[in-house]
């Protein structure tokens, strides 16, 4: 029998919701994006993010559920991301989706956010088949998983530092191209000119598939007390710091592909969304005669489809106990295998 989830996602700053059906795929989803409350703060405030998702996540579950011409009675279970991020952020979202789920007489099934970025590319026309190598670039992780099964991850190579994303962030800080970082650096790259500047590469004389991003931001911080700041400028650094954030991403998928003897490599979270990096993976991938698998680009970021279809793949652990716990801080390799 079909089952209809709604997915709730708040683990940040994106308050996103969706409904997905098991048999019909994703019928509905809606974002409310808290970029304008942060931005003047150049950073994510986490009350004010778990303030905004009490606020939003209830408008967005009529909507996404109207949307899809569907009626709370056709709804068999709720998903909701209950860690890694924010504790209060993740709070909210839980709460209301236990107090949704229980006024609904449905069970609630907590998903793993990282998890939930893994599977997004499921949800597109042309999805992954298991095993796969698994890129996670988001603001908060960079790993790299060998992924057998849903569950089923093995880590081959984490950050021992900053997150990919969160470079992306720091960097923009420094260069004064605001937050969120990662579009606003690929934009002004553009402008850039190859070869002025040129970054480190960290970590790749090194065996392994462990990533370093610490020293990319501090690579910009002495670039930008050497330099007169003008526009040309700015927009040679930010070039030549996504090249060497993306040259060190490809270099580490290769090996990750290598040492599994994979021929699938899906990428995920917000920094999949970088157009200069899909290049240089489609490119690797190609000369290699490996699939490469990427969400449509709105979903790279946080949403509430990914957390739906998650959970929809976990329904067996969803209950309708009252109690729940948020996970800050949670491994995926925790994770029971489906
Ligand atoms: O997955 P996500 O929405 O949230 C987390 O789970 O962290 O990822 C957000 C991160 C931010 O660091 C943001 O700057 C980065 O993804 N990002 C990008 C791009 N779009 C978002 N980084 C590089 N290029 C982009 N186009
Ligand atoms: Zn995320």
């Amino acid at each position: 029998m079909a089952k209809r989830v709604l997915g709730i996602e708040t683990s940040c700053d994106d308050t996103g919701v969706a409904l997905y059906d098991s048999e019909q795929g994703l019928l509905a989803h809606a974002l409310y994006s808290q970029i304008k409350t942060h931005q003047e703060y150049g950073g994510v405030v986490p009350e004010l993010a778990a303030r905004d998702h009490i606020r939003k996540v209830i408008p967005l579950v009529d909507a996404v559920l109207e949307q899809a011409g569907c009626s709370q009675s056709s709804v068999s279970a709720v998903a909701y991301t209950c860690g890694p991020g924010l504790a209060g952020a993740l709070l909210a979202g839980s709460a209301v989706a236990k107090g949704l789920a229980f006024s609904w007489d449905v069970p609630a099934v907590g998903v793993h956010h990282m998890e939930g970025h893994m599977l997004a590319p499921m949800l597109e026309d042309n999805p992954p088949t298991f095993p796969f190598v698994a890129l996670l670039v988001s603001g908060g992780h960079t790993l790299l998983a060998e992924v057998k099964g849903v569950g089923q991850y093995t880590i081959l190579g984490q950050t021992l530092d900053d997150a990919v994303g969160e470079a992306f962030d720091k960097t923009a800080k420094i260069l004064g191209l605001g937050y969120p970082g990662g579009p606003a650096i690929a934009r002004t790259a553009e402008a850039g000119n190859a070869g002025r500047f040129k970054f480190p590469r960290p970590m790749i004389d090194r065996p392994g598939m462990d990533f370093s991003f610490s020293g990319l931001k501090t690579f910009a911080l002495n670039t930008v007390e050497r330099e007169l700041l003008d526009q040309q400028t700015i927009a040679d650094i930010a070039h030549a710091f996504q090249e060497a954030a993306v040259d060190t991403l490809v270099i580490k998928c290769k090996r990750a592909l290598e040492h599994t003897n994979g021929h699938r490599l899906v990428v995920a979270g917000g920094v999949g969304a970088n157009l200069h990096l899909r290049e240089q993976l489609n490119a690797m991938m190609s000369k290699r005669k490996d699939d490469v698998f990427y969400p449509r680009i709105e979903f790279c970021t946080d949403n509430g489809a990914m957390i739906a279809y998650a959970g929809a793949q976990r329904l067996h652990q969803a209950n309708s106990e009252l109690e729940f716990q948020v996970k800050p801080r949670w491994s995926i390799e925790d994770l029971p295998p489906v």
